[in-house]
């Protein structure tokens, strides 16, 4: 990836060439509301495809041989209120948030980090950042521009807050819990110390009413994963799935994130493809590897490098209120580097959800196992041990990704410069994921070529998604379609007017090769492979 303030470059290529656009624009936008244009919208359908063929159409074979047990399902965004309830969302799901009193700025408190000046050690200054990495460079550009002229970086140390104690703390990177007081703590925009307030719970849930009479409150989901849950019994009276078996979704969810950021890193709406895996408890662990392992396969599978990826478990105090363990796959992007920032989380929920709706809907959620009835009586075991052992509450690992992170995460990618190319930046997204697989030209819009042009377009346009351009100077199409990412163009020319053959350019090696026009095809297909 290029160096630089690569991610501004990002943005503004997204907006010139039609991937990401502000919602709302005209009308000054909407802060953490994205809208995704012509060739975004076709990047992430790509990403959204190759995640249900292998998880739904040709899930992954499993570690007795047999391809898993996987359905698919596409739920409701809102549901009965009390859904809410009893996941634990409208109670627990909330960010601790810091407020300025002065400019009324409102702040996430574990993105606030707290630095100290060396001497004396009493007074710090709040930056804003997501990573250490990127307070450093918010502390040290301000340092730079004069503004903490007398003030030397000593311990970086987060704002955090402890529900439980009602206490505020800080943390270095030892991760050492240090205590300070607030009043000796100055805000990021202003002069006062002490005028950040304690961090507070703030739900994060998007709010809406239903209905003309009576309006009753409704959320929209905050995560897909509700929905799969609550049609647990459903799907097992209707589908012959047997445990372990999964339930995956892609669709929008909605957060009413403190601090919308970094593009469409972190947004207000957004898509995520989610699975819940539901095993036997004694099988939890293992499948909680399967997972990962599997999971960390399929982004590689995108054209991910092996080094931009890594897996980080998180800390006990960081688990979601519904797991016993998670293990985030994460991705070094341009504003976290040289860290990692979460792509997707692989969470180990336990029976928590199932549970929780079985009491609160007073729906029986449990599994009759008749397989494990069936070993249990053959190895001998009283009745009543058969009986109970037979019915339990399914265990579930999550693997949860976000489709408009995983868009981010596959522009940072393949984002690439070289002055020396007709344009000097270009995507080198995977030739699987490229929104546009190839363009077909005409070298000149005239002597016969576009005629040879299009009835090529016209044949390959059901196979592959493919634009015709006949117009402009082939250096700027060749440049545009660099641009955009597509991984090779077609021209035809003079010459093959006489011998019927085209040239092939590629998008990484700008190698030109002639190939019979009945040929493209093939030539596409295998390298496309389809
Ligand atoms: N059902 C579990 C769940 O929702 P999560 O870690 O909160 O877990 C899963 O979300 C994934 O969804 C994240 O890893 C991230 O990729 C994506 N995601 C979460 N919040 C997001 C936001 N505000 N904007 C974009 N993507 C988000």
């Amino acid at each position: 990836m290029a160096e630089g303030n690569v991610m501004e470059k990002i943005v503004s290529l997204c907006k010139r060439r039609g991937f990401v656009y502000q919602a709302s624009e005209i009308y000054g936008g909407i802060n953490g509301f994205w809208d995704y244009g012509p060739l975004g919208s076709l990047l992430k359908n790509n990403i959204r495809d190759s995640w249900w063929r292998t998880m739904v159409e040709a899930p992954p074979i499993g570690p007795d041989g047999h391809p898993i047990d996987m359905v698919g399902v596409d739920t409701s965004i809102i549901q009965n209120p009390k859904t809410w309830v009893a996941s634990g969302h409208a109670g627990t799901f909330a960010d601790a948030m810091v407020d300025h009193s002065v400019s009324k700025k409102r702040y996430r408190a574990d993105h606030l980090w707290v630095v100290f000046p060396s001497s004396p050690k009493r007074f710090g200054i709040a930056v804003e950042a997501s990573t250490i990495a990127e307070a450093q460079q918010t502390f040290r550009d301000a340092e730079d521009a004069g503004r903490y002229a007398k003030i030397y970086k000593d311990a970086q140390r987060r704002f955090g807050f402890d529900p439980k104690a009602g206490r505020t703390y800080g943390w270095n990177q030892a991760t050492k819990l240090v205590d300070f007081e607030r009043s000796d703590i100055y805000p990021p925009n202003g002069a006062e110390p002490g005028s950040l307030t304690e961090p507070r719970p703030f739900n994060l849930m998007l709010k809406s009413q239903i209905g003309a009479v009576d309006p009753i409150d409704a959320y929209l989901r905050p995560e897909t994963a509700q929905g799969i849950f609550l049609n647990f019994k459903n799907i097992m009276d209707t589908t012959r799935v047997k445990i372990p078996f999964g339930v995956a979704q892609i669709g929008k969810s909605f957060r009413n994130e403190v601090t919308p950021r970094n593009f469409i890193f972190r947004s207000r709406e957004f898509e995520q493809m989610e699975m819940e895996f539901f095993c036997h408890p004694d099988e939890s662990r293992k499948w909680y590897e399967f997972w990962k392992a599997e999971r960390m396969r399929w982004w590689k599978s995108l054209g991910i490098k092996e080094e931009n990826l890594k897996l980080r478990d998180h800390e006990q105090d960081e688990l979601s209120h519904y797991s016993k363990m998670t293990v985030d796959i994460e991705y070094k992007y341009p504003f976290t580097a040289p860290d990692f920032g979460e792509l997707e989380g692989i969470a180990h929920r336990g029976c928590f959800d199932l549970t929780q709706h079985q009491e609160h809907s007073g729906n029986r959620l449990d599994y009759f196992d008749q397989e494990l009835q069936l070993k249990l009586k053959a190895e001998g075991k009283g009745e009543e041990e058969v009986k109970q052992k037979s019915r339990y509450i399914p265990n579930v690992i999550e693997p949860a990704s976000g489709l408009t992170r995983a868009v981010l995460v596959l522009l940072c990618e393949g984002y690439a410069e070289d002055a020396t190319r007709p344009s000097p930046v270009y995507m080198k997204f995977d030739p699987k994921m490229a929104p546009i697989k190839a363009g077909i030209f005409p070298l000149v819009n005239k002597e016969g070529m576009p005629e040879v042009a299009e009835k090529l377009y016209m044949d390959l346009r059901t196979k592959f998604m493919c634009e015709y351009d006949p117009k402009q100077s082939i250096g700027k199409r060749y440049a545009r379609m660099d641009e955009i990412g597509t991984p090779y163009c077609v021209t035809i020319d003079g010459q093959t007017l006489t011998d019927q053959t085209v040239t092939i350019r590629e998008r990484d090696t700008l190698k030109q090769e002639r190939v019979s026009l009945d040929k493209v095809g093939g030539y596409l297909s295998e390298r496309l492979g389809h």
